[in-house]
């Protein structure tokens, strides 16, 4: 944290899926304070489905800034911009008093594979690759959309604008209905090459246009803090927004990823190993995004692993709930390489990289009576480090081929897990100063968009900092390279069960 008198401040707010964040930076980057606020868990009323409530999201932002002012002693006034990041792909409905018409259906929601299907029908998959970059996918707002349009009619005849999550807080903030690219591209109906709204979607499906809101990039102002949010926040009336990002892009702006050649992996609760681009590049067989990223004329590729983080909240939640995740992963480091044999197939809510399977199911694979709470969670540490490595194998074959991976997210705060990514990846990683990610990056967006400071990229450049790293240990790189071959013959063998299972349980 800096501890010098900056005369201007910057603010970010990550609408993520667990809590809200707000997070102020000086006028060279350097991170002032930080204060986040809980979230109800996300409701799931069936397997693979996923919900939450976009009024909780701004009352838990709302206290996010108000504890952040607080804590920082910052004016409001000396708060020269505000920058938007967010969990992507969650659909908000709202209607013609503004209103929410029904909980968004966040971006780990499974439900509409014959939405999807639907769509490739109606528009050829090659077709919708051109328009978009992208496969049609389960994950994206598009088929989400048509779910409710299929399932719920009378909702959806209400529809005045739809919203991605942050950008329902950018409306309670400044009264403007409006999007960045980076974020729109996870939509399934934006034009990732040319970043505009794909036309070829939107009116492939008969879709009215006029719900969408305008996408900008991410720097561009959107608008300014009203008095009302004034009032709720404490923010000052008047202080511009910009557009912000998805909190992938964002993450990887906090992790200084704004030059061809680098790359990150972000561990929330879904977990991502990005990739920047200055053109787009994409994998034939879509198994990795790829998006519009946060600076102008530049793109990313990102492999997604739905349940990462939340593979071990989940764990602890149901078996451990008196544990400290910092305890956990000390007994973890008491099971050896490979947890005695033991795999863990992180497809909480399905799986993107690189199965592309919403009906995909999680499961150990290889438990004997033998095994402990310490083997269990080691494997569930290695299955999701696997998955990342999925991922990781995709963009190389794209020709990335780094030096070194960055690392940021929760679990970048375990040195564990460090270890275990070096040595499942077998690439140098290296630990920032600043880890913060997306809240970070978000305030970086908006310090680079008001005029007088910095181009994004001189910030990044300038105050972002590798503080310490970590090699593979060619042993453990040899046993895990074993391993990995085994778990990437899991999955094909037990798909044909997934969808029995998906099946039976419909
Ligand atoms: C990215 C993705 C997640 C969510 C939640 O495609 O789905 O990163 O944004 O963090």
């Amino acid at each position: 944290m800096s501890s010098g008198n900056s005369s201007s401040y910057s603010l970010g707010i990550d609408v993520g899926t667990t809590s809200s964040r707000a997070l102020l930076i000086d006028d060279s980057g350097h991170v002032r304070d930080s204060f986040s606020s809980p979230h109800e868990e996300m409701v799931m009323a069936r397997p693979l489905w996923a919900e939450q409530d976009p009024d909780d999201w701004w009352s838990a932002t709302q206290l996010a800034i108000q504890g952040l002012l607080r804590s920082s002693g910052v004016s409001a006034r000396s708060i020269v911009g505000v920058g938007l990041t967010g969990q992507m792909h969650g659909l908000v409905l709202l209607d013609r008093d503004d209103k929410v018409i029904r909980p968004a259906l966040i971006w780990c929601d499974q439900r509409s594979q014959r939405q999807v299907d639907f769509i490739i029908g109606k528009l050829g998959a090659e077709a919708i690759l051109n328009a978009t970059a992208n496969p049609m996918l389960t994950g994206w707002t598009l088929p989400k959309l048509l779910w409710v349009r299929d399932h719920e009619p009378e909702q959806f005849s209400r529809i005045r604008k739809i919203l991605l999550p942050k950008d329902y807080i950018r409306f309670k903030l400044t009264g403007d209905f409006a999007t960045d690219v980076s974020d729109a591209s996870g939509t399934g109906m934006f034009d990732v090459v040319h970043r505009r709204w794909s036309d070829a979607v939107v009116s492939g499906l008969d879709l009215d246009a006029s719900i969408l809101p305008v996408a900008v990039e991410s720097s561009a102002v959107t608008g300014k803090v009203t008095s009302k949010a004034a009032e709720l926040t404490g923010l000052a009336e008047g202080t511009p927004v910009v557009g912000g990002a998805g909190d992938q892009a964002a993450s990887a702006i906090g992790n200084g990823i704004v030059m061809p050649g680098t790359m990150s992996c972000t561990l929330g609760t879904s977990g991502v190993v990005f990739a920047y681009l200055d053109k787009p590049a994409y994998d034939p067989q879509g198994r990795v995004h790829t998006f519009c990223h946060a600076l102008p004329n530049a793109w990313h590729v990102m492999g997604v692993t739905q349940g990462a983080g939340l593979s071990l909240q989940w764990f602890r939640n149901r078996f451990a709930p008196e544990a400290q995740y910092d305890d956990l992963t000390a007994e973890a480091a008491s099971s050896p390489a490979g947890s005695h044999g033991l795999f863990w197939l992180p497809y909480l809510m399905g799986e993107r990289t690189p199965h592309l399977d919403a009906l995909a199911r999680a499961c150990w694979i290889g438990l004997t009576a033998k095994h402990s709470r310490a083997d269990l969670t080691r494997s569930v540490l290695e299955g999701v480090t696997y998955s990342l490595n999925d991922g990781l194998q995709i963009i190389r074959a794209l020709g990335a081929d780094p030096a070194v991976i960055r690392l940021s997210g929760g679990g970048a705060r375990s040195a564990f897990w460090h270890q275990l990514f070096a040595d499942i990846f077998n690439v140098y990683v290296a630990v920032l100063e600043t880890q913060e990610g997306s809240a970070y990056g978000a305030a970086l967006l908006a310090l680079g968009g008001i005029g007088q400071y910095r181009s994004v990229r001189e910030l990044v450049t300038a105050a972002i900092q590798e503080v310490s790293g970590r090699q593979p240990e060619p042993a453990s790189a040899a046993a895990y390279a074993r391993r990995y071959d085994i778990y990437r013959s899991l999955y094909p063998a037990l798909q044909p069960a997934f969808r029995a299972i998906g099946e039976a349980d419909a």
